[in-house]
């Protein structure tokens, strides 16, 4: 069996002897970058050198990036390839080589390094990507048959403003066991049957702010290749928690709360999603990210909380996080050797968090569970709106996890309601601005942090922070 490690070591010493320069995951907090959150693709540190903006150092470069992306979370541990965190292998040109050698690379790789059987290969290209059709028919050798040619939606790569292009993609099939059984069942199917592994992107396009594209004057390539994926394809697993990579920390979390994966399709979910979301917030947090209430910090705070809620369907009601954590950076400081030098902040901040979550939570809970007992004696599905907000302003329960919860007991949420109610909220906290403007930030947060208690309507007001609860103490 091909560990993670394996995988990652050989794809970079693969393009290593191919000329390339190995470089350290950049920070998943992308610098200099306002149109994404977090670096959540190989290729966002080096978008500079894609556009001519700025000079690279090495024409090929090869990486192992750390990436975060966010859309899915509510997948994740449902399905077998989400995740919140995940590593992309890539190699670069920049202004170098272009699909002549890239795409041949790749089949290389793929075939003779990773053994994956050709007759189960199957490729992407763009619509009109003829030279692309031409070098994987005529050169590698893949017969026309399984060279697919799809829209924009699949095969057209961007992220945010920046460089972007028209991409070929590598599919595995994992034969017709794992499909849908519907005739029309194919590449790009959504069932998990055709496995897409490896995405080549021939970088010749700026798109602006305004969705324009103009032509690049140097070509590039970049690529990706979910490490996690391709672990799963290689051990021969059926959903990339089960590769090494996640099942040592979800073992090590199992242990910890006296339970087995395997065995209580609950508490496997909660083991993934426990696993998922320790992985992205170590990372985050090491590379100096902290949990708070907007942007990256609120998306922290999210993971940690939901991590957390699942720890209790696991039975764990202490602080238990910062042990996942520890064992995540225990699987992956070899590669990652940021992750040990900032291990003692990280284990901080996620215990420190993890406890007032808890103390909240425990408030929360009880009242959430009696509107829920209230809405069901009343033959309600649906937990206000205004209950909803009340729980999120005063005890900093997230709308989601509101959700979540009631879910599990059938009933739902009145969003437009929720919205509303924090609209109102947002209003009065414009004209309480007004009235307290003699008070700095500080002088509301210090009121807040305990000393006064008992004038909710100072924070539940509070413009600057829509959670007043104590976290920020
Ligand atoms: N940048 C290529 C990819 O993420 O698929």
């Amino acid at each position: 069996m091909m560990t993670g490690k394996e995988i990652r070591e050989k794809y970079l010493k693969f393009f290593k002897e191919r000329g390339h320069r190995i470089l350290p995951s950049a920070s998943l907090i992308p610098h200099n970058d306002p149109s994404i959150l977090w670096t959540a693709a190989g290729m966002v540190p080096f978008k500079p050198f894609f556009t001519g903006q700025a000079v690279p150092e090495y024409k090929r470069v090869t990486t192992c990036q750390k990436c975060i992306r966010t859309p899915d979370i509510e997948s994740v541990g449902r399905t077998a390839r989400h995740h919140t965190f995940f590593e992309m292998l890539g190699n670069f040109s920049f202004g170098d080589y272009f699909k002549e050698s890239a795409i041949p690379w790749a089949w290389e790789f793929v075939t003779e390094y990773l053994n994956l059987p050709k007759e189960k290969l199957w490729i992407t290209i763009y619509l009109d990507d003829d030279e692309a059709f031409k070098i994987w028919n005529k050169e590698v050798g893949v017969p026309a048959e399984r060279i697919v040619r799809m829209g924009k939606d699949t095969n057209f790569w961007e992220i945010g403003v920046g460089p972007c292009g028209p991409c070929s993609e590598i599919y595995v099939d994992l034969g017709e066991s794992r499909g849908c059984g519907s005739p029309d069942c194919q590449v790009g199917c959504d069932c998990d049957r055709f496995l897409e592994i490896w995405n080549l992107v021939f970088i010749q396009f700026f798109r602006d702010e305004e969705g324009n594209y103009s032509p690049l004057e140097n070509k590039g390539i970049d690529t990706g290749m979910g490490l996690e994926r391709v672990a799963s394809v290689l051990q021969g697993v059926a959903s990339n928690f089960d590769t090494d990579l996640f099942r040592e920390i979800m073992d090590f979390t199992a242990d910890l709360a006296g339970q087995k994966y395997g065995q209580d399709s609950k508490i496997d979910l909660a083991l993934k999603v426990i696993a998922d979301h320790c992985r992205a917030v170590t990372f985050a947090v090491s590379d100096g990210a902290l949990p708070g209430n907007e942007g990256r910090g609120y998306v922290i705070r999210r993971l940690l909380r939901r991590a957390v809620r699942f720890g209790r369907v696991l039975g764990v009601h202490e602080p238990f996080l910062y042990k996942v954590s520890q064992a995540v950076i225990t699987q992956m400081k070899d590669a990652y050797p940021e992750l040990q030098q900032k291990s003692e902040h990280v284990l901080r901040v996620i215990r420190t968090e993890e406890e007032r979550f808890l103390e909240t939570l425990a408030a929360g809970s009880d009242i959430l569970s009696a509107l829920i007992n209230e809405a069901k004696a009343g033959g309600v599905s649906e937990i206000t709106g205004q209950d909803a907000f009340r729980l999120y302003d005063t005890f900093g329960f997230p709308l989601e996890l509101t959700q979540e919860i009631a879910a599990e007991q059938g009933l739902t949420v009145d969003e437009d309601g929720f919205a509303a109610a924090m609209e109102e909220q947002r209003k009065r906290a414009r004209s309480a601005r007004q009235e307290t403007e003699y008070l700095s930030e500080r002088g509301v947060l210090y009121k807040a942090c305990g000393k006064n208690w008992g004038k909710p309507a100072l924070w539940a007001t509070a413009p600057w922070k829509p959670i007043p609860t104590y976290w920020h103490c």
